[in-house]
């Protein structure tokens, strides 16, 4: 039995824009989501509890599946049972053993679909525990490598690298196509808003796509997150803090623009921004979920608890570690 966990994340900049090619400044923070994989002689068996679902046991056998019972949208049951599928077939490839079946266990303080990285997370933290139960180990750029292709085959072909090489190396890093790195970064003051609720990242990056077909300014808009991304570089570079904020709040705007905000995210921000925080702007997928702000002092994180629709608030720190097993 092996038990390995994987760091969720903020998006400094760059989300959905990253998806076309430009960068993005992903920073890992200290909310981790565990997998433990037990190998049983057949059947998988997956359990999860904290996902901001009720937990659910879901046992399934080859075609056959069944649903579990918890009163959430399907979508999201599909989606987080999609990532755990995908990571065991990335297990079994990596470790070359097509008929491996598992007990998964998840355990997470990342909720689900809020954009602070879950699924890239138990992605991640699956695959480092499975490869390691079947005797196997795999580099951290593999584990980045296959993490990403289990994203990518539940997004429809349509993600990034950014979640998955943050969460599987931990600490800053840039992602530009399929070049990633970590980076340096100053300990920046991370504020978190999250509105109890969840976007469905799939859904969510298909209506960009939509939006860029359909209008030219959309793509001019994506662009634009490039510049800012690359603006924000300078700025992380320079740990110039108050610049990093205003690029925050531009991103925000953009973001918006491609139809991504929420009434209960856009709420957060300028609650953020009212309390006089350096900056703030949704992170991930948006449609709800989460905000990330910038403040030293603890106006923002005070104006968030209050603030009709922000169900938590909480600072956050940069985290380098990545991926780490936890007991083998
Ligand atoms: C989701 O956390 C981030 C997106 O940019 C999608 C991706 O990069 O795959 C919206």
């Amino acid at each position: 039995m092996v038990t390995a966990s994987a760091p969720g994340k903020v998006y400094l900049f760059g989300e959905h824009a990253v998806v076309y090619g430009e960068p993005a400044v992903p920073c890992a923070i200290g909310l981790r989501a565990s997998v433990t994989a037990e190998e049983r002689s057949a059947g998988m068996r997956i359990q999860a509890s904290d996902l901001s679902l009720d937990g659910f046991t879901v046992e399934y056998d080859g075609e056959g599946r069944d649903h579990p019972d918890i009163d959430v949208p399907d979508t999201l049951v599909q989606a987080a049972m999609g990532y755990v599928d995908e990571a065991v077939t990335q297990v079994r490839e990596a470790a070359d053993a097509p008929e491996a079946s598992f007990e998964i266990t998840i355990e997470s303080e990342i909720p689900l679909g809020a954009g602070l990285g879950s699924s890239a997370a138990v992605a991640a933290a699956a695959i480092e525990a499975g490869t390691r139960e079947l005797g196997v180990e795999i580099t951290p750029t593999e584990i980045a490598e296959r993490a990403y292709r289990v994203e990518n085959t539940v997004q429809d072909g349509q993600a990034s690298r950014a979640d998955t090489f943050c969460s599987t190396m931990g600490g800053a890093v840039r992602v530009e196509g399929d070049d990633c790195h970590s980076i340096e970064s100053p300990d920046l003051p991370f504020v978190i808003g999250y509105d109890g609720g969840a976007g469905d990242t799939g859904a969510l990056v298909a209506g960009v796509r939509e939006r860029r077909k359909e209008y030219e300014f959309a793509a001019d808009t994506i662009e634009a997150i490039g510049d800012v991304v690359r603006r924000g570089e300078q700025a992380l570079t320079a740990n110039d803090t108050e610049e990093i904020g205003n690029l925050m709040d531009f991103n925000h705007g953009l973001l918006s623009a491609l139809g991504v905000s929420s009434r209960t995210l856009d709420s957060m921000v300028w609650a953020a921004r009212n309390a006089g925080c350096l900056g703030a702007k949704l992170t991930g997928a948006g449609g709800g979920g989460c905000i990330v702000a910038l403040d030293p002092t603890p106006e923002t994180l005070t104006a968030l608890e209050y603030t009709h629709g922000c169900e938590e608030a909480f600072r956050a720190e940069l985290d380098t570690d990545g991926v780490r097993v936890e007991s083998e």
